[in-house]
């Protein structure tokens, strides 16, 4: 017997950052985050389960993998398995249209094709909020990947038995362009979830960031909610810079940003100045991604581009969920 299906996602890019999980728990996000599903990159990803198979297998981007990207690999089926109580291995082949695991949220679209696909080959049947349990039991920002467009998931807790990410509003509700600024092709030192467990552990600023994400979560909300770029914005870099504060005053520190990132955020200072509508984020890596209006789009982009360092800009719309692009059995 073998059981095949293929899925596409996309990455989605918090405006809300989540960083930091619920001690006890599993994969419990321990502030609420809220996201733009992107339209522009896109992870592919065909699973095999065949009882003929002796061990799990992962090829990414038509290499085998091994070590660490295995591993996660390995438990993400480990839970689907135990979802469809079967007790089959699986082929996984995975390919990005973009660099993988650095911060340009590879893990999301990566975790939610594999549930998209996993699922549909095992027969299981899985809704989009099955779904993005699964996913989130795999990389907490991955449950947004899977309901795309604008999504928001809440914190968790140690009652929780489950917890999905929701609609914030549908693919075609706000049509605005998040313009990633590309600055390295090389994945992050540290790993987002090594990341964040060093932060708990040991930052000072990480109760601050705890009590202050909501508010921002809620700001980022009702701007989504009313089409307003400066209030979503706004909070959006609030919610940024206070995580990255908590990252930094880590032991040892957590440092994503380069001075490329610096001055690319420079940049859209800049362009805010010359009176367009732009703002950054960043996540666990050195890239920019910058949020703009359809209209701001184009000279934005060509001002990102010119910064020294920076290798290429691409230009993303509002993305659609995790769907099955092709199955067989
Ligand atoms: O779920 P993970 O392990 O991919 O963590 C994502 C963390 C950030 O990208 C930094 C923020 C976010 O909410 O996506």
């Amino acid at each position: 017997m073998n059981l095949t299906a293929e899925a596409v996602a996309h990455p989605n890019i918090a405006l809300a950052k989540y960083w930091g999980k619920v001690e006890g728990a599993d994969y419990m996000p321990a502030v609420p985050s809220a996201s733009l599903t992107l339209s522009g990159l896109s992870t592919t990803t065909r699973v095999t389960f065949d009882e003929e198979l002796a061990a799990d297998s992962l090829m990414l981007g038509g290499r085998p993998a091994h070590g660490v990207p295995l591993a996660r690999i390995v438990r993400a089926l480990d839970i689907l398995r135990a979802e469809a109580k079967v007790d089959l291995r699986a082929r996984v082949e995975s390919v990005n249209d973009f660099p993988t695991a650095s911060g340009l949220a590879s893990s999301a679209s990566a975790f939610a094709a594999l549930v998209t696909a996993g699922t549909f080959a095992l027969g299981i049947d899985a809704t989009v909020e099955k779904r993005s349990d699964l996913a989130r039991r795999m990389s907490v920002s991955a449950a947004r990947s899977i309901a795309g467009g604008w999504s928001a998931l809440e914190a968790g807790s140690g009652a929780h038995e489950s917890l999905s990410a929701r609609s914030l509003a549908p693919v075609d509700h706000w049509d605005v362009r998040m313009i990633v600024a590309v600055v390295t092709e090389a994945p992050k030192s540290v790993g987002s979830t090594e990341g964040m467990a060093s932060t708990q552990r040991t930052s000072p600023d990480y109760a601050r960031w705890l009590r202050e994400a909501p508010h921002w979560f809620h700001e980022v909300c009702d701007g989504v909610r009313a089409r307003d770029l400066a209030r979503a914005g706004a909070a959006m870099e609030a919610s940024t810079l206070a995580m990255h504060q908590t990252m930094r005053s880590s032991v040892p520190p957590l440092i994503y940003a380069t001075g490329v990132t610096q001055a690319l955020i420079d940049t859209v200072y800049a362009t805010r100045d010359a009176g367009r509508s732009a703002y950054f984020t960043m996540d666990a890596g050195p890239h920019v991604k910058v949020l703009v209006g359809v209209d701001d789009a184009e000279f934005v982009r060509s001002q990102l581009q010119r910064v020294p360092g920076v290798l290429r800009t691409i230009c993303c719309g509002p993305g659609p969920g995790a769907r099955v692009v092709e199955a067989r059995s």
